[in-house]
């Protein structure tokens, strides 16, 4: 009996912890995405319900070589504007983590990271227009082309 009652009270435990994760990603103004070192984001769409006063990006880095190598970033954008915005940043340089300064097609963007790294952007939706057509994407020299996606607001 005593094992049946530990048996069952484990398994409650288990079933809280599996919950848990889903509780965590309940803010939907949290979005998360991942870079590898295959020049790949993990995801190719994020969405953010028109609630949102606020939205807050993290991208992490999940692989190994150096943000010189395999550097990424996360620059959100109108989607006319991917290629203007692509080809600015990629002379810009990693100092200035491939986006050029004051660009004004930037809406927001994140540092340049590499390989264990984490950063994250906050910005106002008050800059997006609900329905509007946004995209991602990664402004290291070369990686647009494989690593860009679509951003819904609303
Ligand atoms: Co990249």
């Amino acid at each position: 009996m005593t094992f049946m009652r530990n048996t069952l009270a484990t398994a409650a435990v288990l079933g809280a912890l599996a919950a848990a994760p889903y509780a965590h990603a309940a803010d939907p103004c949290k979005l998360e995405i991942s870079g590898n070192d295959l020049m790949q984001y993990d995801k190719s769409e994020l969405s953010a319900p028109a609630s949102c006063k606020e939205i807050t990006v993290t991208l992490h880095h999940t692989g190994k070589l150096p943000k010189e190598a395999m550097g990424h970033n996360w620059v959100l954008v109108n989607a006319a504007d991917l290629a203007a915005v692509a080809t600015a940043g990629m002379g810009a340089g990693l100092a200035s983590d491939y986006v050029a300064p004051g660009d004004p097609h930037v809406l927001a963007h994140t540092k340049t990271i590499g390989g264990g790294d984490t950063t994250s952007v906050t910005f106002p939706t008050s800059i997006l227009k609900k329905g509007g057509a946004y995209q991602y994407l990664c402004t290291f020299p070369g990686h647009n082309a494989l690593m860009h996606g679509t951003f819904k607001f609303g």
